[in-house]
């Protein structure tokens, strides 16, 4: 695993230290940990978060009982681990066959009791207060893994080995749908991005932790700090920054670690490097951590 030095751009201001954390994710590929539980379709959705991450996850920062969102829910990795671990979960998806993928992959993973307490609800992050209204402050953990603001697609092996496209163009960012925010890029996915994290600090108790995964990308030689834009993104709607995980994409092996890159990763480091641009495997996701505060500076002032 190699390590991208943060641009001098993202840190602005100084900020005290947080405790960094490296948790390994993929003691078993990701195939192996959906195999079997998950419904085969899935595998159509070209950005699941791992089932061990979000497991991981909901275990440090929720307990049985709570209610765990995640507003960019996917195929429903969040909630289905959430529900199998005791907690009740709620996730929005804008694409509607991505939503009725995870209502039936909840149906198929999640047997009597259990499925109760997982639901998904067709809508809109960036009007989180609609989707979710009735659950304005109630929220004791949201966890979610947006786009990271480049191109993702379902990968096609076979075509690709046949000198095709690698990712068919119809299932490239998520959806068709420009409204989908896989086809942002820029300001216009800062700004997107904004207003989801403001909405999900409205939905959370006081106290309540978001934790958001995301993943560094590259694109013509250079970085994308996705971590370090989280960051500055949760800060600016109100979050208090608690933490960083080094969410490991390797194995370890007799004291080695052994790197389990996607394939989708490999490919796009090969083609950097067919272009000569000097790209490194990245072989982590970054998880930030952030609370909601127990009262807004407004309220201390005041109390004071
Ligand atoms: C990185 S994926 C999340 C995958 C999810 N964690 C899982 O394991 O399946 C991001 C998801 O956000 C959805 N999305 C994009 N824009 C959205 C919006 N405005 N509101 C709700 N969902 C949106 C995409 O369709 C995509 O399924």
């Amino acid at each position: 695993m190699t390590t991208t030095p943060t641009p001098r751009t993202t840190c602005r201001r100084a900020r005290p230290e947080v405790p960094l954390g490296v948790w390994p994710v993929t003691q078993r590929t990701a195939q192996w940990q959906r195999a079997g539980r998950y419904l085969p379709a899935c595998a159509r959705h070209p950005g699941k978060m791992l089932p061990e991450l979000a497991r991981r996850i909901v275990a440090e920062y929720s307990a049985p009982g709570d209610l765990v969102v995640d507003p960019l829910a996917g195929i429903g990795t969040t909630l289905a681990e959430a529900a199998l671990m005791g907690r009740r979960g709620v996730g929005v998806e804008l694409d509607p066959r991505w939503a009725a993928l995870a209502a039936d992959n909840l149906d198929h993973m999640l047997e009597g009791p259990i499925r109760r307490l997982a639901e998904i609800r067709q809508g809109d992050a960036r009007r989180l207060d609609d989707v979710l209204g009735d659950l304005v402050g109630t929220v004791d953990l949201v966890v979610t893994s947006p786009p990271y603001g480049c191109d993702a697609g379902m990968i096609d092996k076979q075509a690709w080995i046949a000198g095709g496209r690698l990712c068919p163009a119809d299932t490239l960012n998520y959806s068709t749908d420009k409204a989908n925010l896989g086809h942002a890029r820029g300001p216009a996915y800062e700004a997107a991005m904004a207003e989801i994290y403001a909405a999900c600090c409205a939905v959370l108790r006081p106290g309540g932790h978001l934790v958001v995964v995301t993943k560094n990308t590259r694109r013509e030689g250079r970085t994308l700090d996705l971590a370090g834009l989280t960051v500055t993104l949760g800060e600016a709607a109100g979050f208090g920054y608690l933490g960083h995980v080094i969410a490991l994409h390797a194995a370890i092996r007799d004291g080695d670690l052994v790197a389990r890159p996607s394939y989708w990763q490999t490919t796009q480091v090969r083609h950097a490097r067919a272009k000569g641009e000097p790209a490194h495997l990245v072989a982590h996701e970054d998880v930030t951590v952030f609370h909601r505060p127990t009262s807004t500076s407004k309220e201390t002032a005041h109390a004071r």
